[in-house]
């Protein structure tokens, strides 16, 4: 299940169990530290130093237009990695911020802010946390960040909310949740359900030498989005389900073309705060 099969740091054994907020963060931090590197090498063309994609499809914002108008206001990217969204909005004429629990992304962040001379002012932290003051945003956004990576979705979607100002807008990209009745195999053999849509028990990884968790997925199905957003006063918009684009080939991932061809891999949420 994991978003960036095949599995990085071996040896790791797969477990599927309970993992509570602090577990999951303290090896969510650390997991990405390791991976930044080789993450930033295979995907930062594709993400483009100033570019914003919602997911593996290519799917980007200027396509979406689900953040609307940015120019002008306060944007928050949760789960920022290297800023590649944030500068992107800066460009478009928004005063994009980010947030990441790992230092090394944080870096990376920094090093393209440096190459392109569009900085992204960025912090450590985690969605859980948000280390601002109540109303300080207009957008809040996060393309495969941080949400299904934590345990305490409820604690983030009212993080989200206290820091939006009334009206403002909240969206964000996940693995579509059909996603997880299967195994995460770009090929033919991950186009067979396995496991149960409504099973929410996480995906762990364990490193085998220190039995230590270092890796984990939280899932949610849409019922259950729709309950989180709506419970803390967010009117649901849109669910953008991007299509497989003819002609592209990447895998990334389980994502692929044999997959994406008859599966959402993505799902993007968008969602107003009730004023
Ligand atoms: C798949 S990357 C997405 C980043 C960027 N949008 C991209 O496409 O490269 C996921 C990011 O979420 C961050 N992350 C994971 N758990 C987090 C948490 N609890 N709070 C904030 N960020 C988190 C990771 O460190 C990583 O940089």
């Amino acid at each position: 299940m994991s978003a960036d099969q095949p599995i990085r740091h071996p040896p790791v054994r797969v477990e599927r169990r309970a993992v509570d907020e602090a577990e999951s963060r303290h090896a969510n931090g650390p997991d990405w530290d390791r991976y930044a590197d080789e993450y930033q090498a295979t995907h930062g063309e594709f993400l483009g130093d100033i570019g914003f994609v919602w997911g593996p499809e290519g799917f980007t914002e200027e396509q979406a237009g689900i953040l609307g108008d940015v120019a002008g206001k306060d944007v928050l990217e949760v789960g920022s990695g290297a800023g590649q969204c944030s500068r992107w909005i800066r460009g478009q004429g928004g005063r994009s911020y980010g947030l990441d629990l790992s230092i090394r992304q944080l870096q990376h962040s920094r090093r393209i802010d440096q190459q392109t001379g569009i900085a992204v002012p960025s912090v450590l932290g985690t969605a859980t946390h948000l280390p601002f003051t109540d109303g300080s945003f207009d957008v809040v956004f996060s393309s495969f960040g941080a949400l299904q990576f934590i345990s305490d979705l409820d604690r983030a979607v009212a993080e989200t909310a206290r820091v939006l100002r009334p009206g403002g807008r909240f969206a964000f990209s996940i693995t579509h949740p059909t996603r997880w009745m299967f195994p995460d195999d770009p090929g033919e053999e991950g186009l067979i359900a396995g496991q149960s849509y409504w099973d929410r028990t996480p995906y762990v990884e364990i490193d085998d030498a220190t039995g230590v968790v270092a890796y984990v997925e939280h899932h949610r199905t849409l019922g259950d989005w729709v309950a989180v957003l709506s419970g803390h006063g967010f009117s649901i918009t849109d669910l953008l389900e991007p299509e497989w684009p003819e002609g592209h080939e990447r895998i990334w991932g389980g994502w692929s073309g044999v997959r994406g061809r008859l599966t959402p891999g993505t799902a993007i949420f968008g969602a107003t705060l009730r004023p």
